[in-house]
């Protein structure tokens, strides 16, 4: 068994985007910047927050902590965005969610300017994804991706499936890994990850046992601990567990960990998984966001 390390691999790819960022400013440019919106007192949001923008501070670039209380209306809330949309200065933002009741996500993530929108969740860098047009990919799928390549796990042919419809793991990733690389190049890399046969389940998938027992990579994003056993899972499958969840003081996955993994020919622990790839993708696709800036 072998454990993908998303730690390591983040900590890499953080290396990779100083050293460009550094580059960048060493040619007279300015540095990125990310501004981040949050909204209430969330204690895992305020967490997130925090550790994106300490990560930002590593490689280089400038972060903003935009915060409102939780009585901000849609409206007010909008306006924010707007103004960011148009604000020269920022490359591009994120409204962490989850958002209070009585604003809509949905009315909130269609106003983000596609090409700011670095956290890839808008309508518009979604359908792109979906046809292979370029886009924004949103954060965790493009983590998962990258941790895939950089183990050189294949997924051509391969039966994935993914437990969770979410808009912010689930569809995404279903599709990336489903589709046809839209670059053929000639050693793996994230841009060639697809091909799958891709299998979505979710809370009404009936017998999620036997379609699990198929699969040789399962990508579990459903908030639910120990939803995936060992009973559920083939030897020698790859598990990518994106759960987060809190028990007993203590951060678990949606996997049975300690018996699944002895199962598994790769999994990701939880933390140090997916999460940190979550991160550093974000830090991508900012500095994505700031290059492309240039073709407006
Ligand atoms: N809440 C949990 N994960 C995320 C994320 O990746 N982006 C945003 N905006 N909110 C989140």
């Amino acid at each position: 068994m072998i454990l993908l390390d998303g730690k390591k691999v983040a900590a890499e790819k953080r290396a990779e985007l100083r050293e460009t960022i550094a580059q960048l400013q060493a040619a007279g440019k300015r540095a990125p910047k990310l501004a981040i919106v949050i909204v209430g007192h969330n204690p895992a949001s305020e967490t997130y927050v925090a550790n994106k923008i300490k990560a930002c501070g590593e490689v280089g670039i400038e972060a903003e902590k935009i915060a409102f209380e939780a009585d901000i209306t849609e409206q007010q809330l909008l306006a924010e965005v707007s103004r960011l949309n148009h604000d020269a200065t920022i490359d591009g933002f994120i409204v962490q969610l989850p958002l209070p009741e009585h604003i809509s996500e949905t009315t909130i993530m269609s106003a983000i300017d596609r090409r700011k929108d670095v956290d890839g969740l808008t309508p518009e860098n979604v359908g792109r994804t979906v046809q292979g047009l370029p886009s924004i990919i949103s954060a965790t799928p493009r983590g998962i991706r990258e941790l895939l390549a950089y183990y050189q796990i294949p997924t051509e042919g391969r039966h994935v499936v993914v437990i969770g419809r979410s808009n912010i793991v689930g569809k995404p990733i279903a599709m990336l890994l489903m589709q046809r690389p839209y670059l053929s190049l000639p050693s793996m890399s994230a841009a060639s990850l697809g091909d799958a046969t891709v299998t979505i389940c979710h809370s009404k998938t009936r017998d999620l046992k036997s379609i699990c027992l198929t699969a040789d990579i399962i990508i579990v994003a459903a908030g639910c601990p120990k939803l995936l056993t060992a009973d559920m899972v083939k030897e020698g499958v790859t598990i990518i567990d994106v759960g987060i969840n809190r028990v007993d003081g203590k951060l678990v996955g949606d996997v049975d960990f300690e018996n699944v993994a002895p199962k598994a020919a790769y999994i990701t622990p939880v933390p140090g998984g997916v999460g940190p790839m979550t991160i550093v993708s974000l830090l991508q696709n900012t500095l994505q966001a700031y290059m492309l800036k240039g073709e407006r």
